[in-house]
């Protein structure tokens, strides 16, 4: 039996039920990919679910303000997505849904995984979304590396072509695989348990305990963090974004108090500075007069 043919009898029954499987909508789908990228998927449904009532359509969303958006996006992260979702939602009342891959990816903010998954999941085509989940599996299982890195994606799509089948599973193949990664093959895998253990190449290496396993991830490890805190800076600014959320403005010179409280007014203010900067260029804050809100429109 091939390996595809295992992956897929595998996931008819292990697989995960999860809402995003039971729609072709593109909207619906482009909204799930998004949240999931970077987030759990237990508290991806949650937001899931409260978004598309807030906003069902994409009409609805084209509509909603900045800080509509930002209000419904609060907890998830990375909260430039949300005004990004919004912006394809304008783009495709103005211009329609796209139809192809190249096309999902020409609109500003979505990048190669994005436009590969709603055209696989959405729109039936044959192609290979590659996200961290599917690159740690498949460079195991077809390059035996036991931690793939991006510069792989092009060898992993390229040897993948055979993996996926030539017609109808595109859906299923990617889906299994983001199962198998989350139940099996994470950081540290479980080949004992796994269907493809003996269709993998990498799965011997760490049978036999010759594979150290990395402490962090490279992604961390890149992160922008100043020297001396201790979380990267993209927790003080989700910080920030949530203070002025809450209270609707604050001043620059409380702020840096209310974020960290070992914040040093006279080390830190520029470090402050520099985080508010950056959020008031990515449009989630505006920033006049020492005075942080969050942006109009
Ligand atoms: N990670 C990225 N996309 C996913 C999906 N559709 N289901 C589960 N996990 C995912």
């Amino acid at each position: 039996m091939g390996a595809t043919t295992k992956l897929l009898r595998w996931y008819r029954l292990h697989g995960r039920n999860l809402p995003w499987r039971r729609t072709r909508d593109p909207y619906r789908i482009l909204v799930s990919e998004v949240m999931l990228q970077q987030t759990q998927v237990d508290r991806v449904k949650e937001y899931y679910r409260t978004w598309l009532k807030k906003f069902p359509t994409w009409k609805k969303l084209a509509r909603a303000s900045n800080a509509d958006v930002i209000h419904a996006w609060a907890g998830l992260g990375y909260n430039r997505r949300a005004l990004m979702v919004r912006d394809v939602a304008r783009s495709v009342i103005e211009h329609g849904v796209p139809k192809t891959e190249v096309a999902w990816f020409a609109i500003k903010g979505i990048g190669p995984y994005t436009a590969a998954a709603v055209s696989a999941f959405a729109q039936k085509r044959r192609t290979l979304p590659i996200d961290t989940n599917i690159r740690r599996v498949l460079g195991r299982l077809l390059l035996g590396k036991p931690f793939a890195e991006l510069k792989d994606d092009e060898t992993i799509r390229s040897k993948a072509d055979d993996f996926l089948p030539r017609r109808g599973a595109y859906y299923d193949v990617p889906q299994a695989i983001f199962d198998l990664a989350t139940l099996i093959c994470t950081k540290n895998p479980d080949c004992a348990s796994c269907p493809l253990r003996k269709d993998c190449k990498a799965a011997k290496l760490f049978v036999s305990g010759r594979v150290q396993i990395p402490k962090r991830s490279i992604a961390t490890a890149r992160e922008r963090k100043h020297r001396n805190k201790p979380f990267p800076d993209r927790i003080y600014r989700g910080r920030i974004l949530k203070t002025v959320r809450e209270r609707g403005q604050v001043s620059g010179r409380r702020l840096g108090q209310m974020i960290d409280p070992d914040f040093d007014k006279h080390l830190d203010q520029e470090w402050l500075e520099m985080m508010i900067d950056r959020l008031a260029k990515d449009g989630l804050v505006s920033y006049s007069r020492k005075i942080i809100t969050l942006p109009k429109g």
